[in-house]
């Protein structure tokens, strides 16, 4: 774990490694002072000898400095380091999360990989800092000051030897309890990043359906779970200090009771006393800041666990053996494909196969949840079919390189997304290289030309977030748009066009069939009247094809299309009346 993490050091291993070059000097420095503190009071204020007094006055002075001037140089440089590793790390994380599959993305939720991208990456940053920053203070500061103690008086520094593992049984006790809870704390986050998110995202839904009180319910269930274990971690970890304090005041009442009789009995110097002072106040203070790297990195324990998950998740799309960057041409075939979601389980399309032939229009039919957008999504591989083939231009999906094929099978989806920019920056997610003579010929194809041109700033209209300032039939013309112009030899509508009025609908059908005849184009539709002059319609029922054939064929052999067909006409009818 710790050697995936560490990877991402990378352009920081300068930083990294001055880090604790300029703590260990500045810990050096720290234990030559009391060196001098002690010659100081013996020597100097004891004898009464003024030139002592200044000559080693001014060199702690000196120590003292130099000491600073590496205590700032190590923050300055750890600084650097950790936030520069945390920076690698979320790139690493985000990189990682851009070639997941479908398949991966449906494995975490958003709010999780939010989490892992932001508070475990704080998390892992921070006990990155000390551990660079302490992890050789603390212990050298340890050694030191013992070696140091032990010179002076090597019966009192015994007495401190002794509280060591006392005090390292309990925190490690204390550590092996918190881990747990800090565990289940991280779940707690990732459940209310989720909760919150999707309240934002849905918030025009949650106020259209009044459930306000229900969300703020859902919250406050969350964030009180979170509370809830936070404070058990918290509380386990409150017992550390009180462990420290109660080492600290026995040491020093010790070394004050023993040294009393040994400068009583002149077997030591007042000076001495001060200084194993300072060595025990320096040996317990370090003893402290390892106690804190133990808490810290129990908690980045979970936290690294979490993000490495994201690291190592392996996308199971990955480029075939043989790599195919060219597709021949639009033809699509489906034999035997069975196909299911991991994580239902439950066949979703069984026994599947087409022939489509290249320039084709074909539309799909079917009920909610018969397994359309399943099906389409085989054929840019945004899944891959658990057995049977997919064929693209004669040749596997497999054996694709993954983006050349997406390249040339462009696909709206149902569930479709524009991002914050102006439409011109939206469309040009297709091609980022389109004239704007490009994108105005899409536009006119998808029928969204007209409408662009009414608004004040026309193509340089700004989209926010979530395309929430276009109507749903405007945002998907925009998306039809956007697809399009990747000049694409496949084009999939995942009922694109639910939201566009009949007319306009027909006349982005009518679009495609002149401007784009090469284009093989498949259609998913709830009206019949979208798909009805395809070359063949599927029909879908329960992830199996029912029936496949022109309009006039259905209308004579499908019972499910014709029933479809005569209640949409009966609507329609009732709608011109
Ligand atoms: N990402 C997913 N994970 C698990 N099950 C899914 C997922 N997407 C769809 N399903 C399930 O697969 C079945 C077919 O869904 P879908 O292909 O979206 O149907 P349609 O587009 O025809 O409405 C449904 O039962 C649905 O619940
Ligand atoms: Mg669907």
């Amino acid at each position: 774990m710790i050697r995936k993490l560490s990877r991402a050091i990378r352009e920081y291993k300068r930083d990294t490694v001055l880090t604790p070059v300029t703590a260990a000097m500045e810990v050096v420095m720290e234990v030559i002072i009391p060196v001098l503190m002690a010659f100081l009071i013996d020597n100097g204020i004891n004898a009464g000898d003024m030139g002592v007094i200044w000559k080693v006055g001014l060199l702690l002075v000196l120590c003292a400095i130099v000491s600073m001037a590496f205590g700032v140089l190590s923050g300055f440089f750890g600084a650097r380091a950790s936030t520069g590793f945390a920076k690698n790390l979320r790139q690493d994380m985000y990189y990682a999360v851009q070639k997941y599959s479908f398949a991966n993305i449906d494995k975490f939720s958003t709010g999780s990989i939010v989490t892992r991208l932001t508070t475990d990456v704080t998390n892992i940053q921070n006990t990155f800092q000390m551990l660079i920053r302490i992890a050789v203070r603390a212990p050298s500061t340890l050694i030191f000051s013992m070696v140091m103690a032990f010179l002076v008086n090597a019966r009192l520094a015994l007495l401190f030897l002794a509280a060591i593992p006392i005090l390292g049984a309990g925190l490690g006790f204390i550590s092996m309890k918190a881990h747990p809870a800090f565990t289940r704390m991280f779940k707690h986050y990732d459940r209310m990043n989720t909760v919150v998110q999707e309240n934002l995202r849905g918030i025009r839904v949650v106020k259209a359906f009044v459930r306000e009180d229900y969300e703020t319910e859902k919250f406050v269930d969350a964030s009180e779970k979170l509370r809830h274990d936070s404070a058990l971690a918290e509380k386990i970890l409150a017992f550390n200090s009180p462990l420290m304090q109660f080492c600290m005041y026995a040491i020093i009442l010790l070394i004050s009771w023993f040294g009393a009789k040994l400068i009583v009995g002149s077997s030591m110097t007042t000076g001495q006393l001060m200084s194993m002072m300072s060595y025990a106040m320096q040996v317990l203070i370090s003893l402290m800041m390892l106690t804190m790297i133990l808490v810290m990195g129990t908690m980045s324990r979970a936290s690294a666990a979490r993000v490495v998950e994201i690291l190592d998740e392996q996308s199971d799309i990955l480029n075939g053996e043989k790599n195919l960057t060219a597709v021949k041409d639009g033809s699509i075939q489906f034999r035997d494909v069975d196909f299911n979601y991991k994580r239902s389980g439950r066949a979703c399309l069984s026994g599947i196969n087409l022939d489509i032939k290249s320039g084709q229009t074909v539309g799909i039919l079917g009920g909610t949840g018969s397994g359309k957008s399943s099906l389409v999504q085989l054929i840019p591989r945004l899944y891959d079919a658990v057995s049977g083939q997919v064929l693209v231009g004669g040749e596997d999906v497999r054996d694709y390189n993954v983006e050349a094929l997406r390249e040339e099978v462009a696909m709206v989806l149902q569930k479709n997304e524009l991002f914050s920019g102006t439409i011109k920056d939206n469309l040009r997610w297709g091609d980022e290289n389109a004239t704007d003579e490009d994108i105005e010929r899409v536009c006119k194809l998808a029928q969204a030309d007209g409408f662009i041109r009414e608004f004040p700033d026309g193509y340089d209209t700004y989209i926010e977030q979530g395309g929430t300032n276009v109507s749903g039939g405007q945002k998907q013309r925009l998306c039809i748009a956007r697809a399009l112009l990747k000049k694409p030899k496949m084009l999939i509508l995942d009922d694109s066009t639910s939201a566009v009025d009949t007319h306009t609908d027909a006349l982005i059908r009518d679009a495609f069939k002149n401007e784009i005849p090469d284009t093989t184009k498949l259609i998913i539709a709830q009206r019949v009247s979208s798909v009805q002059d395809a070359d063949q319609i599927i029909v879908l029922d329960g992830g199996r094809i029912a029936d496949v054939g022109t309009h006039e064929e259905l209308l004579k052999s499908s019972p499910i299309y014709r029933e479809v067909y005569e209640s949409q006409q009966k609507g329609e009818t009732a709608n011109a009346s």
